[in-house]
């Protein structure tokens, strides 16, 4: 590598560090990493987001929904745009990657050719998605689906924990919750978009490698799950009459284990949330909330194990004499990664010395939704230990560095699909 390209190669990597920090600042809390939808912790992270974007010779701006979007003009002004992008919220008690690594380096990118004076025959335009992970409203790909036109306004009367809908949140973040249809783009106005994103699992790490070409984004299901039964004192009631929500739900839970667990196909089934009322040691649980997150490598065989879960939930439900309301909260069917697209990203990953390996997302992306109004491709990178959601998630500067290499050649190579 001659010496030039290691200053940029060392600075682009170097950068891209040096903001993952920066970034990862903006939390709720001051001992993790909480950057939640609609809250003034993603508004502070939006503004310095776009000012890096301007920093880097692009128009930047927050669109209708709360994403933050930057254009790099091609040779000539209005032209179809390469669109970049990954998410800039965050799970509770996150890591600092997972999404903003994706627009950070997308940033950089950016930044490397204005730096340059370079222009491409089509524009670059980069999104930071302000929800891709649904931690507020249950669902996800918020702002991806507002700018694929596919946002389903009823999202917008849903509740967070604290009672706050969507919609009154919007406004006190300064949005028009009767203007989010604004932020909606056109599959015209877009060549391809083009994710690079963390992989959040441990097969490069195991390959050694520090990228991959990601095949397919796999479907999900999210459910919300609600038990009713009797609260009681926890001295009197005896156990043959009690109709205990916590217990119920624990077998559920072990039933969603248990068959996830016996399928040999890839199924995974998750329940990450549970809240059990009125929650006091001395008394029998009365109602009980959780939720379910179903995945698994086909749309079919996802449906086929919701639907066998949820049979196995009635029943308990049933026997133990449980009312029961099980909604579905969010379904995202697979989205397959565009040949041509992982062509390129082939190519590139091969021009930089790498050897190509290509392997499937078991997480969700916002090329899910965005595949509604374009081709979509995206190239995984290394983390360690294949950690994610979980403040120990990290990548090492040389991967980080790789990314950027990779995408940026990308980029500088990349060829419109013909016809
Ligand atoms: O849940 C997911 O797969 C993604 O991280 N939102
Ligand atoms: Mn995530
Ligand atoms: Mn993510």
């Amino acid at each position: 590598m001659g010496a030039v390209n290691a200053v940029k190669n060392a600075s682009l990597g170097e950068e891209i560090v040096r903001r993952i920090n920066d970034l990862a600042a903006f939390s709720e809390s001051g001992d993790n990493l909480t950057r939640i939808y609609l809250t003034r912790q993603l508004r502070e992270a939006a503004d310095l987001l776009l000012s890096w974007m301007r920093d880097a010779g692009m128009s930047a701006r927050l669109d209708a929904i709360g994403n933050v979007c930057g254009r790099y003009e091609g040779e000539r002004p209005g032209a179809p745009c390469l669109m970049l992008g990954s998410h800039y919220d965050t799970v509770r008690d996150a890591g600092k990657w997972d999404g903003p690594l994706g627009v950070i380096t997308a940033i950089a990118c950016v930044a490397d050719l204005n730096r340059r004076g370079k222009r491409l025959p089509f524009a670059i335009e980069i999104v930071g998605f302000a929800d891709e992970e649904g931690v507020r409203f249950a669902s996800t790909l918020l702002g991806s689906r507002a700018v694929a036109g596919t946002f389903d306004e009823s999202v917008l009367n849903v509740r967070d924990r604290d009672g706050v809908s969507m919609r009154d949140a919007l406004v006190q973040f300064g949005l028009d919750p009767d203007h989010v249809g604004a932020a909606a783009r056109t599959r015209r106005e877009l060549l391809a978009y083009l994710e690079l994103h963390i992989e959040q699992g441990p097969v490069l790490e195991a390959q050694d490698l520090p990228v991959g070409v990601v095949t397919a984004i796999a479907g999900a299901t999210r459910l919300a799950a609600r038990l009713t039964g009797m609260a009681g004192h926890a001295g009197t009631v005896p156990m043959a009459l009690r109709r205990d929500a916590l217990a119920g739900a624990a077998e559920c839970i072990g039933a969603i284990e248990q068959f996830c667990r016996t399928d040999e196909s890839g199924l995974v089934g998750t329940v990450g949330y549970i809240q059990a009322r009125p929650g006091a040691t001395n008394v029998i649980p009365g109602e009980v909330s959780f939720t379910i997150d179903m995945r698994a490598p086909t749309d079919m065989h996802r449906k086929r194990a919701v639907a066998d879960i949820v049979r196995q939930i009635e029943a308990i439900a049933t026997r133990r004499r449980l009312a029961l309301q099980l909604d579905v909260t969010h379904e995202n069917r697979t989205a397959p990664c565009a040949p041509w697209l992982k062509e390129q990203i082939a190519q590139a990953i091969g021009a930089e010395g790498f050897s190509v390996f290509e392997l499937p997302s078991g997480a969700g992306h916002d090329g899910m939704a965005m595949i509604d109004i374009a081709d979509v491709g995206m190239i995984f990178v290394r983390c360690r230990g294949g950690i994610s959601h979980h403040p120990d998630e990290h990548v090492e500067l040389a991967d980080a560095d790789a990314g950027a290499r990779v995408l940026l050649r990308v980029i500088e190579n990349f060829r419109p699909r013909e016809g």
